[in-house]
C-alpha cells in the first residue's frame, strides 16, 4: 500500500515538475518559496479590511496586491541605488513607457511563518529585503484588535562599497470603497496633526511620524461594497528613519511615479486639487534618501480602520461598538502611534507564539505523534478563566467570501481548534454575543440560530427567524463548543450560567438528532440530504457532552437522561450507519455503497467523551487511505473535492500512518494547486488541484474555517493525543519541519460595548 502511494506521488511530482512553470507573466524567475509555494502569501492581514495578499502565479513585482477578493489595491514599492531604480513591491512602473534607468528587481526568495512574510530581491549591487508582517498575538486582545500591519524594507551592499539609496513607496486609494472608484478626502498628518500645507518637513526631525490618511468623500457607516468598508480611514504611515532626505507628496499615480524615477525626490506637496482613476488616480508616497551606505532600512505602517465597527442588538437595544482598540490605546492617532512604538516589542512577542507554534509542529512530526500537554500544563494560556463581564471583547467574525454572515456557528465549529490551541479565551468572546442575542429571547425557534447577522458589520441577529436552516447542525456545534472552551479553560460558572439555553437545544437533538429530516449541513454547497449520517453523529456527540454539561451544573438527573439517550442513539447510529461490507460508514442511512469524511467524531476524541466506538475509528481510518487520491480524500462520495479543514480534522481520528497521508496530501495540495487564491479550504482532489465554484459562482478564499487545521495542536494541547494508534510507524511520507498547518491568520475583531 505504501510504496503504491509513494510511487503514486512520484510519479504525479514528475509530471508536475514537467509543466511548472519557472518564469511568471513577465518572464521573471519565480522565487524559492520557504517552507513551499502557497497559492499565496499574505502580505498585511489583520481584519476582514486589512487584508492584502500576493499571488503566487506570479512575484511580488509582477503583479499588484490583491484585496482577499482578489482586486487589484496600490501598494508599490521602489529602491534606486546610485540612479537605477528597480521595482520590487507592485507592478505600477510596467505601465510606463520603459525608461532606460528603470529595472525590476530580481526575486530570489519567499519566506514565511505564521507572522512574517519575507521577500528577497537582487537590486543591481544590493540586495532587498521586503519584509511584510501582520503580528499574531492570540493571547493579548489589544494588539489582535489593531488592524494594522508593517512593512519593513531593508538594502544591503552586495559588493562591499557604500550605494546612494532612495526608497520610495506609496499606495492609492482602493483599498476603501469598492475599489477607489468614490470620491476621497485626505490629508498629511504630523505627530496625529494635519500638517500646514506651506511648512516644510524639518529633515532634522527624526522623532515625527507621518501619516497619509484618505477616507471616501461620502461614507456609508458600517456599509460595504463587494467586500469593502464605505467608512473608516486607511493610513500609510513612516517616520524620516534617519535619512538625509526625506519627502511626501500626493498627486497623479502618473506624476509621481514619474518623479520618483529622476532622482530629484518629491516635493513635500499634498495636492489636494484632483480626482480620478486609472494614470489620473491619486496616489500617496514617501521618499527615503540614504548617501554613501552600505545598508538602510524603512520602515511603514499600514491599514484600514474603522470607529464604530459594529452594529449589535442586544437586550439594550442596538449599539454601534467601538473597536476594542480604542479602550487600550485612545484616538485613532494614538493607535498609529503605539504600533509605530510597539514594533520591537511585538517582534519578540510573535517570535514566542512562532516558537511555541513550532516546537509543537515539530515535536508532532519528529514522532509522528500528537504530542501531550496536559490541559492548563502551559504558560501559554492566560492566567486562569475569567467570568464573563462587561471588561471584555465581543469577537466578531466576518464568513469571509462564502456569504459574508456574522459570527456562523458552523463556521465558528471548524475554527474552534485555532482558539482552543491559541487560547480559549477567544472561543467565549465569538460565543457570547450568540448567547446574548438568544438568551434575551430575540430568536425564535428551538434550536441554534446559525449566525449574528447576515451581512458584516451588521450583528442585529434574525429577530424573524430566517436564518439560514441548519438546525441540528448548530445546535450540535453550539454544545459542543461551548463545553470544549469549559473544558480547555475550567470556567464552571460560565457553563452553569448559560445551561438553561444549552439543554434547549440539547432536547431539540434528542428530538431530531438520530434521524435527522432533510436539511442542509455545514457543506452547504453540497445540497440538502436526509439522515445524513455525520450530522447525526455530531448530535450523539453533542449529547454526550450534555451529560457532562449537566454534572457540571449538578444536575444528576438530567446526566443521568441525556447519557442514556447518547448510549442508545449511539447503538442505533452504528447499526444505520455502517455500510453492509463494514468496510467504512455511509454518507446517508439509504444510501448503501456511499461515504464520506466522519470528522465529527473529532469532538468525541478532543474532549475524551467516549461515545465512538474504536473499531469506527479503525474502519475509517482505513478506508481513508483507501480512498485517498492525490491531493487528499474527497470530501464524500458524490464530488471530487474536498475540504482542508475537515480533512485535517479526521486526519486527528485516524491512526499514524493515514494521518500522515491526510497532512501530506494538503501539504502537497498547497505546494501544487493552479490556484491562486488565499488559501481556498475547498479544493479538487484530483486534476491541477484547483478551487471549484459552488453555486453562485463563489470559490472560497481566506476563510477563518482554516483555523481547523490546528486539529491536531489542539489534540495535543488536550492530553488526549495518546490515543492515536499505536503500530502503524509506516509513515515516512511526513515532511520534516512542518509544511502543514504553519500559516494560517484568522481574522479577529475585539470589541467593547460601548454606544457611540
Ligand atoms: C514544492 O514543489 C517544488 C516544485 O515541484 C519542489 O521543488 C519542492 O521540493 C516542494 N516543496 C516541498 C516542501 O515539498
Ligand atoms: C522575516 O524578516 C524578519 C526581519 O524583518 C525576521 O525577523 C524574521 O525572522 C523573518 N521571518 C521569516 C519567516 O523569514
Ligand atoms: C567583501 O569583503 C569581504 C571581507 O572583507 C570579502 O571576503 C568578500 O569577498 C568581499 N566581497 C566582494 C563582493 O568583494
Ligand atoms: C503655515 O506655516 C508657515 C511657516 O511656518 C506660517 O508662516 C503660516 O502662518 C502657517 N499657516 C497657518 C495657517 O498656520
Ligand atoms: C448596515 O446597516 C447600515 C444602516 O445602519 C447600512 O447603511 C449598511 O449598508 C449596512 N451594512 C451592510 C453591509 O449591509
Ligand atoms: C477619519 O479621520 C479623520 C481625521 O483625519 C476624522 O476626523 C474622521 O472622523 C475619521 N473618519 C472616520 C470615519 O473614522
Ligand atoms: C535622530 O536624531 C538624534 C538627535 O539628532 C540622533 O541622536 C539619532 O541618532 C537620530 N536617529 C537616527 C535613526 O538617525
Ligand atoms: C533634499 O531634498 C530637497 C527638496 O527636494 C532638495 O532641494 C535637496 O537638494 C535634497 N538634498 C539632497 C542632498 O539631495
Ligand atoms: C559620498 O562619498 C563620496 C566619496 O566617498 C563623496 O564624494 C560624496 O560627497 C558623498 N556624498 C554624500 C551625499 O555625502
Ligand atoms: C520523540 O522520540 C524521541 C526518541 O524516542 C524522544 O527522545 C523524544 O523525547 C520524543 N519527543 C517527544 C516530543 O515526545
Ligand atoms: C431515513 O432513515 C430512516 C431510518 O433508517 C428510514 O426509515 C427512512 O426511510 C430514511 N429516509 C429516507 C428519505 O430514505
Ligand atoms: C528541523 O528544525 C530544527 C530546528 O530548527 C533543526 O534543528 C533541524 O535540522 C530541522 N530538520 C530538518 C530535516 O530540516
Amino acid at each position: 500500500m505504501w510504496k503504491q502511494i509513494q510511487a503514486r506521488f512520484g510519479l504525479i511530482a514528475f509530471l508536475f515538475s514537467a509543466v511548472q512553470a519557472v518564469t511568471d507573466s513577465i518572464g521573471n524567475n519565480l522565487p524559492i518559496f520557504s517552507p513551499l509555494r502557497p497559492p499565496a502569501v499574505p502580505l498585511a492581514v489583520k481584519s476582514p479590511y486589512t487584508s492584502a495578499w500576493s499571488s503566487t502565479g506570479g512575484s511580488l513585482n509582477s503583479a499588484s496586491p490583491v484585496f482577499w477578493t482578489s482586486t487589484p489595491i496600490g501598494w508599490e514599492g521602489i529602491i534606486t541605488v546610485d540612479g537605477t531604480s528597480y521595482e520590487y513591491l507592485g507592478n505600477g512602473f510596467q505601465a510606463l513607457p520603459k525608461l532606460p534607468k528603470y529595472r525590476l528587481a530580481l526575486p530570489q526568495t519567499v519566506t514565511y511563518d505564521s507572522q512574517y512574510s519575507n521577500f528577497t530581491f537582487i537590486a543591481g549591487p544590493i540586495t532587498i529585503c521586503a519584509s511584510f508582517f501582520s503580528p499574531v498575538i492570540p493571547q493579548d486582545t489589544c494588539r489582535s484588535s489593531m488592524p494594522l500591519s508593517y512593512l519593513t524594507t531593508t538594502v544591503n551592499s552586495n559588493d562591499n562599497q557604500t550605494h546612494d539609496v532612495q526608497f520610495y513607496s506609496n499606495i492609492n486609494a482602493a483599498w476603501l470603497g469598492a475599489g477607489g472608484n468614490g470620491e476621497f478626502t485626505w490629508d498629511l498628518l504630523k505627530n496625529g496633526a494635519p500638517m500646514n500645507r506651506t511648512e516644510i518637513i524639518d529633515q532634522k526631525d527624526n522623532a515625527s511620524l507621518y501619516s497619509w490618511i484618505y477616507e471616501p468623500s461620502t461614507q456609508v457607516k458600517l456599509g460595504e461594497s463587494t467586500d469593502f468598508p464605505q467608512w473608516g480611514n486607511f493610513t500609510y504611515t513612516t517616520k524620516s528613519m534617519g535619512a538625509s532626505n526625506f519627502s511626501c507628496e500626493s498627486g497623479y499615480s502618473l506624476d509621481l511615479h514619474y518623479k520618483s524615477l529622476d532622482g530629484k525626490g518629491l516635493k513635500n506637496n499634498n495636492d489636494i486639487a484632483y480626482r480620478g482613476s486609472g494614470t489620473r488616480e491619486a496616489i500617496f508616497a514617501f521618499t527615503h534618501d540614504f548617501y554613501n551606505v552600505s545598508e538602510a532600512q524603512v520602515r511603514y505602517t499600514i491599514g484600514s480602520i474603522q470607529d464604530p465597527v459594529m452594529k449589535y442588538m442586544y437586550r439594550g437595544g442596538t449599539a454601534n461598538l467601538r473597536p476594542w482598540w480604542s479602550k487600550c490605546y485612545g484616538d485613532i492617532f494614538a493607535m498609529i502611534a503605539y504600533h509605530w512604538d510597539d514594533y520591537d516589542a511585538v517582534r519578540a512577542a510573535a517570535c514566542d507564539f512562532e516558537t511555541q507554534l513550532r516546537q509543537d509542529t515539530y515535536r508532532f512530526f519528529e514522532n509522528n505523534t500528537v504530542i501531550q500537554h496536559g490541559l492548563n500544563s502551559s504558560s501559554f494560556y492566560s492566567n486562569g478563566p475569567a467570568t464573563g463581564g462587561p471588561d471584555e471583547p465581543l469577537v466578531f467574525q466576518k464568513e469571509i467570501s462564502s456569504d459574508g454572515n456574522i459570527n456562523t456557528v458552523d463556521v465558528l465549529y471548524p475554527t474552534t481548534p485555532f482558539f482552543l490551541y491559541a487560547n480559549p479565551e477567544l472561543l467565549k468572546y465569538t460565543l457570547q454575543p450568540l448567547y446574548e442575542f438568544q438568551e434575551a429571547g430575540f430568536y425564535p425557534h428551538g434550536y441554534s440560530m446559525h449566525d449574528l447577522g447576515s451581512a458584516f458589520p451588521n450583528a442585529t441577529g434574525h429577530i424573524a427567524g430566517d436564518d439560514e436552516y441548519m438546525p441540528v447542525e448548530e445546535s450540535g456545534n453550539f454544545i459542543l463548543m461551548s463545553y470544549a472552551y469549559y473544558k480547555f479553560s475550567n470556567n464552571v460558572a460560565w457553563l452553569q450560567s448559560h445551561y438553561t439555553l444549552l439543554k434547549k437545544f440539547a432536547q431539540y437533538l434528542i428530538e431530531f438528532s438520530l434521524v435527522p429530516a432533510a436539511q442542509l449541513s455545514t457543506d452547504d454547497f453540497s445540497g440538502r440530504l436526509t439522515n445524513q449520517t455525520n450530522l447525526a453523529i455530531k448530535g450523539i456527540v453533542a449529547l454526550q457532552a450534555m451529560n457532562a454539561i449537566a454534572r457540571v451544573a449538578e444536575n444528576a438527573d438530567d446526566a443521568a437522561y441525556f447519557s442514556s439517550t447518547a448510549q442508545s442513539y449511539y447503538s442505533q447510529w452504528e447499526t444505520m450507519a455502517v455500510d453492509p461490507s463494514s468496510r467504512h460508514t455511509i454518507l446517508a442511512y439509504q444510501w448503501r455503497s456511499s461515504w464520506g469524511l466522519l470528522y465529527n467524531i473529532y469532538f468525541d476524541k478532543l474532549l475524551n467523551l467516549g461515545i465512538v466506538n474504536q473499531s469506527i475509528y479503525t474502519m475509517q481510518s482505513d478506508w481513508y487511505a483507501s480512498v485517498s487520491q492525490v491531493f487528499g480524500v474527497p470530501l464524500d462520495s458524490r464530488h471530487h473535492y474536498t475540504k482542508s479543514d475537515w480533512q485535517i480534522w479526521a486526519a486527528a481520528t485516524c491512526n499514524t500512518s493515514t494521518r500522515a497521508l491526510m497532512v501530506n496530501a494538503v501539504a502537497y495540495w498547497l505546494n501544487h494547486t493552479s490556484s491562486g487564491l488565499p488559501f481556498t479550504d475547498l479544493y479538487e482532489v484530483i486534476d491541477m488541484g484547483g478551487s471549484p465554484e459552488v453555486p453562485d459562482h463563489i470559490s472560497f478564499k481566506a476563510r477563518p474555517v482554516v483555523g481547523g487545521h490546528y486539529a491536531l495542536l489542539a489534540l495535543g494541547r488536550s492530553g488526549q493525543g495518546s490515543s492515536a494508534q499505536a503500530g502503524d510507524t509506516t509513515g515516512s511520507l511526513f515532511p520534516k519541519n512542518g509544511t502543514g498547518a504553519l500559516n494560517s491568520k484568522t481574522k479577529i475583531t475585539g470589541f467593547e460595548r460601548r454606544m457611540v
